[in-house]
């Protein structure tokens, strides 16, 4: 996929930046010029061949030999531009290439090198870039094939190959991450059960050799997962509780916790959704499908750390045995919950899965899920929401989630939000105290499992998903948090 040259190889379509900057400008149509024999001297004077940010000039060059395609994308300039800018404008380029259907490229490394940056930074920008923009979702349309042809980039660059050939691979781990997050969160509730969800860990657990726990209905009766239980009981598919764990470290300590909510398909229960309200409602396992792309750069990058992945994972449906508003559950944790309403099933699933991580030497826990509407409402498609009982350990997260492009902001955590998760008169807690501050509520409620580690939960019930394509990937699942987790583990 990946070749790292120093030389011009003709049959290529080539791709060059363009700084405002009028040396960077200058010197990248000196390289031109000498290698096709052009004059570019008018264009440094019209604005044709324009640096500004996200113009994109596609140029004919007749040779010899043939046709040398050259694309030119502005960059803006050198001085101010942030690293989320530099990859959605170079996702836009790729897409416009594969609209062109031009599946090998060859990229000027140099030229997309803005001042201060390494070069090796930007090749790893570039590779996450070209593969999360350019990703295509599977379709079950009969006689379309969805499997797209291996894209080949040769980076062209002075630079030392084996360096920017490692910056390359993680891009492409990253991105890797994203892309499966992606996939899972498309797929529909009938072929991606909880089940199906297990295969996919187990044959992601033999790609990288992670230890696979995959816990059965009768597992979980046995451990008391009482709430995960009552979430599954109106279905027909069994629940699976998903456990991958990587050690990277001689040792099985200090081990960080992804717990990410796997509701394969939430038709609310008997608090059921209106018809509008349920559409879509197969992404609400996108917390798990988050944890497992994260889990995946993970076994590429291989870093020297200790993670444990949860994903409960069931539907939520309806039928004679389903649990019903009202009943009283005792959750893994002994903790009896009353039930005020069966749409609010992703906490009760990450109580369980938040006790089975601490049960298991969790230090730390991140939980990761399309919890609430209420979020949505808060924040929309732009940002995810946290909570925390640890301000030092959300900084960290929030700052990971800042350089990869996934920002998030702190919801509020205190005594009266927690106070509100306990008020109930039959039953430890509640699971749906009132329409106010729902999203708070919910975090509230994964909270009161949470014993004394370092926890960040994040909503990601507006990120999950967008309306419309943008520049670094199609309408539909983002995979976000991917890269946030994968991040947080690997820096
Ligand atoms: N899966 C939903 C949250 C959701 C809403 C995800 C919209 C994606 C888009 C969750 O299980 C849910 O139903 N939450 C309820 C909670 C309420 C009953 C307290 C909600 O947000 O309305
Ligand atoms: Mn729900
Ligand atoms: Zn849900």
């Amino acid at each position: 996929m990946f070749t790292v040259t120093n030389e011009w190889n003709k049959g290529q379509t080539l791709m060059v930046g363009l700084f405002d900057e009028k040396e960077k400008k200058r010197e990248v149509f000196r390289k031109i010029e000498s290698l096709f024999g052009v004059d570019l001297r008018t264009y440094m004077e019209t604005d044709d061949l324009s640096s500004h940010k996200n113009h994109i000039e596609k140029v004919l060059i007749p040779k010899n030999e043939g046709l040398v395609r050259i694309y030119f994308l502005g960059l803006g300039s050198s001085q101010n531009l942030g690293e989320n800018n530099y990859r959605k404008m170079i996702g836009r380029l790729f897409k416009k290439i594969d609209s062109d259907h031009v599946l090998s490229t060859a990229i000027l490394l140099e030229s997309f090198t803005p001042d201060h940056w390494s070069k090796e930074r930007c090749s790893l920008l570039i590779a996450e870039a070209m593969l999360t923009s350019t990703y295509r979702l599977p379709t079950f349309k009969t006689g379309k094939q969805t499997d797209v042809e291996d894209r080949e980039l040769t980076i062209w660059t002075e630079e030392d190959s084996i360096i920017i050939h490692k910056s390359l691979e993680k891009g492409r781990a990253l991105a890797d991450g994203v892309n499966t997050a992606r996939y899972l969160t498309h797929l529909p509730a009938n072929v991606l059960t909880a089940s199906e969800m297990a295969e996919f860990a187990t044959t992601m657990a033999e790609d990288y050799d992670f230890e696979l726990d995959v816990l059965g209905k009768e597992d979980m009766e046995e451990l008391g997962m009482g709430a995960l239980l009552a979430v599954n009981q109106g279905s027909v598919e069994p629940p699976k509780m998903i456990v991958l764990k990587y050690q990277g470290m001689e040792e099985w300590k200090d081990i960080t916790a992804l717990v990410g909510k796997g509701i394969t398909y939430d038709t609310g229960g008997y608090s059921i959704k209106t018809k509008t309200g349920m559409l879509g409602m197969k992404g609400d396992m996108g917390g798990a499908a988050a944890v497992l792309g994260a889990m995946e750069t993970i076994g590429q990058m291989k870093p020297k750390k200790n993670v444990i992945a949860v994903i409960p994972s069931t539907d939520n449906m309806i039928s004679g045995n389903a649990f019903k508003p009202d009943d009283v559950i005792t959750s893994m944790s002994g903790k009896t919950i009353e039930v005020l309403n069966t749409d609010a099933e992703g906490r009760l699933a990450l109580a369980d899965g938040v006790t089975y991580a601490q049960s298991k030497g969790a230090d730390r826990i991140i939980d990761v899920a399309t919890l609430t509407g209420g979020v949505v409402t808060a924040l929309g498609s732009w940002m995810t929401g946290a909570m925390t009982n640890n301000e030092d350990f959300y900084k960290e997260i929030e700052n990971v989630g800042k350089s990869v492009g996934e920002p998030i902001w702190l919801l509020p955590y205190n005594e009266d939000y927690k106070a509100q998760v306990r008020k109930s008169d039959i039953a430890d807690l509640n699971n749906s105290p009132t329409r106010k501050a729902h999203a708070v509520m919910g975090g509230a409620f994964v909270g009161a499992f949470v014993e004394e580690v370092p926890w960040v939960h994040l909503d990601i019930a507006g990120t999950s998903v967008v309306e419309g394509a943008h520049d670094l990937g199609p309408k539909g699942p983002t995979g976000v948090m991917a890269k946030t987790l994968s991040g947080y583990i690997i820096s």
